[in-house]
């Protein structure tokens, strides 16, 4: 099937590696069949899939220009309802099997991932599922070239640590945005740290994990005060962000 979209979620729908993941994952899905929800729905490409397993897909996509695209792709798909809002403002009135919700980003910071499953879970039946079921997070030491925080596109640096798992999320949990740990980090290298990465992997289901992808959580680099640091040395770091508040939120700092 031939897709319109807009230029953002064409990206989407050519990275391979990420539409096959959530397709997987779709695909493997063997619960209650009545109603699922795709929130973010974007081009409406996750709703085509979800469109022959399920009774009912009510799909929301908040952006006017991707709601107008997924309500064309879809139309001549009876069981899926197209909604132009902002999730946080629509009125369920119904429990969902299923809530499909790829609105992901490294560390959930950037996104509304957290802040719109907090609200919408309500409206997943008690056994239900939510696909990505959930991430996991790990830092290193690094050394950047670029000061300011970015996402690895192709960016330049070094890495002077061993890759730590910090933290990790199941999205049936009930999840505090606010998010602060300590991390103690054993630098492999002698050199200059000047920055964390941080890298996040999705766990689709309990089967399918993806690592980083071009269109799906590309490692983010932030930086750090400056530091000369001996191979073996323990550096402790805190870090701290607000999932769903953007990349101005993290704040770092040695301890
Ligand atoms: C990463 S895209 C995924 C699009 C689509 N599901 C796909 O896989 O191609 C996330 C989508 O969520 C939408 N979105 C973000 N926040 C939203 C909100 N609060 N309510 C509804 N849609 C939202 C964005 O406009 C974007 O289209």
């Amino acid at each position: 099937m031939k897709f319109k979209a807009t230029s953002y979620h064409f990206d989407l729908l050519k990275d391979n590696d990420r539409l096959s993941v959530l397709y997987e994952a779709i695909r493997d899905y063997n619960q209650g069949t009545d109603l699922a929800y795709d929130l973010g729905c974007g081009s409406g490409v996750l709703s085509y899939f979800l469109s022959s397993k399920f009774n009912e897909v009510i799909s929301i996509e908040i952006d006017q220009k991707a709601f107008r695209c997924a309500e064309e792709n879809l139309l001549d798909f009876d069981n899926v309802q197209v909604i132009n809002s902002n999730v946080l403002d629509y009125d369920f009135t119904r429990k969902a099997d299923l809530i499909v919700c790829e609105m992901l980003d490294t560390a959930l910071i950037d996104e509304e991932e957290i802040p719109v499953l907090n609200f919408a879970k309500r409206f997943l039946k008690d056994d239900g599922k939510i696909i990505p079921q959930g991430i996991i997070n790990t830092v290193e030491l690094v050394h950047l070239e670029r000061h300011h925080i970015h996402w690895d596109e192709g960016a330049n640096y070094e890495t002077l640590s061993d890759e730590v798992a910090y933290s990790q999320f199941d999205f049936l949990d009930d999840i505090n945005p606010e998010f602060k740990t300590e991390l103690k980090l054993k630098a492999n290298n002698d050199g200059l740290v000047n920055g964390l990465k941080i890298t996040t992997y999705t766990k689709l289901n309990e089967n399918l994990i993806a690592g980083p992808l071009p269109m799906l959580n590309p490692p983010l680099l932030i930086p750090l005060d400056e530091k000369h640091i001996n191979v073996n040395d323990f550096i402790n770091v805190e870090i701290k962000y607000i999932m769903g508040n953007g990349i101005e939120s993290i704040k770092t700092k040695y301890l």
